[in-house]
């Protein structure tokens, strides 16, 4: 037993726990994600999977997201990236729901899979059920040789190593790269960039680890934040646009760990429903980054703070509006707004970790939860 004992400690490297160590490990898993594939001074992207199916990608008439859990959340982002860069309509479905609805899909559809683990039940079935329709089926997978990467015509692995915490987070942000980079590489043969515009756009991509690694100096600010709010039985997060996944995923990580209710919304949407729940004792997570509808979401933050609520704002660096409303800002580098999800999910990920830390939590193998679902 001790033995056993003394084989984790090392496996998790100096950190208490595997989630811990899985957040720090962010630049280095995000930079092996890209490396051999982004050749940012080339100017190119290599992605054996999508070099040999290109015009199936050029000619398809949508793409189709499916996951499950924090994987479904990679793909809503994906959803803007494609949308907004590659001009591809995207629709993103929970795996379970996609395969139960009898959903049109036809041979020019391509459907991307999603999954850390490769072996989602709800997402490899759905698969199983594209490709009987005569789909092309993709796979973004972590665990090499796992079901959905075998299951699938072609794939691009993340590369983030193996992620042992049950809450997902840098399987989350090396799926983003994968998706980030597919649809950067589907816009330039698309036509819809020029080189140069692709070139910054590649060097602004090789960049990121070293924001990562910045982003990830909040931890104490954060860690401070966490014991004010740790009681709380109530959370919103709130992010427009390719913001509002990633307040979803926020949410996400503080239910599963800490246990506490947590809803991710569109800021906008907040005025439908959600406003009613604010009072004092409602925290608040604004993504609130200067590129990306940034006075809307000042707006949103000035109606939370007039009922009361505490905001806890996601800001870029120097910025001074939010800091003069917010009761909290955490700070990460600037960044183009198609990039920033890979840099606000981070003090997101940290605030879950110490608030459950802090609750008496099992960060690492929180109640209920599967690493992965292989049941329906
Ligand atoms: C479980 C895990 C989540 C994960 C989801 C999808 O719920 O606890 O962390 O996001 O399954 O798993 P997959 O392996 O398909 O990404």
């Amino acid at each position: 037993l001790e033995l056993q004992m003394n084989l984790e400690e090392i496996e998790k490297g100096g950190y208490d726990h595997f989630m811990l160590k899985e957040i720090y490990e962010q630049p280095r898993a995000i930079h092996d994600t890209y490396r051999g594939r982004l050749l940012a001074d080339e100017g190119y992207i290599r992605m054996s999977g999508i070099d040999h199916n290109i015009e199936r990608f050029l000619n398809a008439n949508r793409i189709i997201i499916v996951a499950c859990g924090t994987s479904w959340h990679a793909g809503l982002v994906a959803e803007y990236i494609f949308e907004d860069l590659a001009r591809i309509p995207v629709e993103v479905e929970y795996a379970s729901e996609f395969r139960y609805r009898n959903p049109v899909i036809t041979e020019k559809d391509i459907l991307i899979a999603v999954s850390q683990s490769g072996e989602t039940a709800d997402t490899l079935a759905a698969i199983k059920m594209a490709k009987e329709k005569g789909a092309f089926v993709f796979g973004v997978c972590n665990v090499v040789g796992s079901s959905i990467a075998r299951e699938t015509h072609a794939g691009a692995y993340t590369h983030a190593g193996p992620e042992i915490g049950v809450a997902s987070t840098k399987a989350f942000t090396t799926q983003i790269t994968v998706l980030t980079m597919i649809a950067l590489k589907l816009a330039k043969e698309k036509g819809e960039f020029s080189q140069s515009k692709y070139h910054e756009f590649l060097t602004e991509l090789e960049g990121i680890p070293q924001k990562v690694e910045k982003a990830l100096k909040s931890n104490d600010l954060v860690e401070k934040i966490a014991e004010v709010y740790k009681d709380s039985t109530n959370c919103l997060y709130l992010g427009r646009g390719y913001n509002f996944p990633v307040a979803l995923e926020g949410a996400l990580k503080l239910k599963e760990i800490s246990y506490i209710h947590a809803e991710g919304y569109p800021a906008a949407e907040m005025k439908h429903g959600p406003i009613a729940l604010i009072d004092e004792e409602m925290p608040v997570v604004v993504i609130a980054t200067r590129k990306g509808h940034y006075e809307k979401v000042v707006s949103n933050i000035q109606e939370i703070k007039s009922r009361s609520g505490k905001i806890i704002a996601i800001v870029t660096e120097g910025d001074e509006t939010v800091k003069d409303i917010a009761d909290h800002v955490v700070e990460v580098p600037e960044s183009s707004e198609a990039l920033t999800p890979l840099l606000t999910t981070i003090p997101l990920q940290l605030l879950s970790y110490h608030i459950a830390l802090m609750r008496g939590c099992n960060v690492d193998q929180p109640r209920n939860l599967a690493k992965s679902v292989t049941v329906e």
